[in-house]
């Protein structure tokens, strides 16, 4: 039986990609692993890959701020990424780097169980929603696949660029938050009033 020990392990000495050449750490993920949603990037930044954490950097402050509104965070859910390693000057991971790494996410799934996937951005829900998803049209909706509820948010990173993103995404959340409080075993445990 695979282990969180072994697996990060493995996933830290990772040669699976050229990624893996250009990294300074994999990032693996952060968040309790008995949490009941997990929230799925597209691949380490820069500030990522210096520390070795998902969502350090610029993007990952607002991330910490949407999620606050709703009462999760790092303290109650489980945050990683498509691909563990950084792309060079954060391109898009190309599909082989994608598939080499997806074994990893597929095994944290696999021992987190989540209730709930919140896929960070167009990356993320084409790769684990439906190839074809559009983010901006159905993102916010809910999809199940295998007893998981998934749903797509705008990525952090283009909710910077483009405030216009804003709106839409505040009302993504507060949809988010009522599905977490209908499926959570301790609503307690997520400081929501
Ligand atoms: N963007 C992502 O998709 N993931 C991170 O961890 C940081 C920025």
């Amino acid at each position: 039986m695979m282990t969180w020990e072994t697996l990060e392990q493995v996933c830290r000495g990772c040669g699976r990609c050229a990624l893996g050449e250009t990294r300074t750490n994999t990032v693996f993920g952060v968040g309790p692993v008995d949490a009941e949603v997990m929230f799925i990037g597209e691949g380490p930044g820069q500030q990522e890959d210096l520390r070795g954490e998902p969502f350090v950097g610029p993007a990952g402050q607002l991330l910490d701020d949407m999620l606050s509104i709703i009462g999760l965070g790092r303290h109650n859910c489980y945050i990683t990424n498509i691909v563990k390693c950084r792309p060079p000057g954060n391109r898009d991971p190309l599909a082989t780097e994608q598939d080499a790494c997806i074994p990893y996410l597929r095994w944290q799934t696999k021992l987190l169980r989540p209730k709930i996937i919140v896929c960070l951005g167009r990356i993320a829900a084409m790769r684990l929603i439906r190839e074809d998803f559009k983010i901006s049209r159905e993102h916010g909706q809910w999809f199940d696949k295998g007893g998981i509820a998934f749903t797509a948010l705008y990525h952090p990173s283009a909710l910077l660029r483009d405030l216009t993103k804003r709106p839409d995404t505040f009302r993504d959340l507060k949809r988010l938050r009522a599905k977490v409080l209908a499926v959570a075993v301790d609503p307690s445990r997520y400081d929501i009033r």
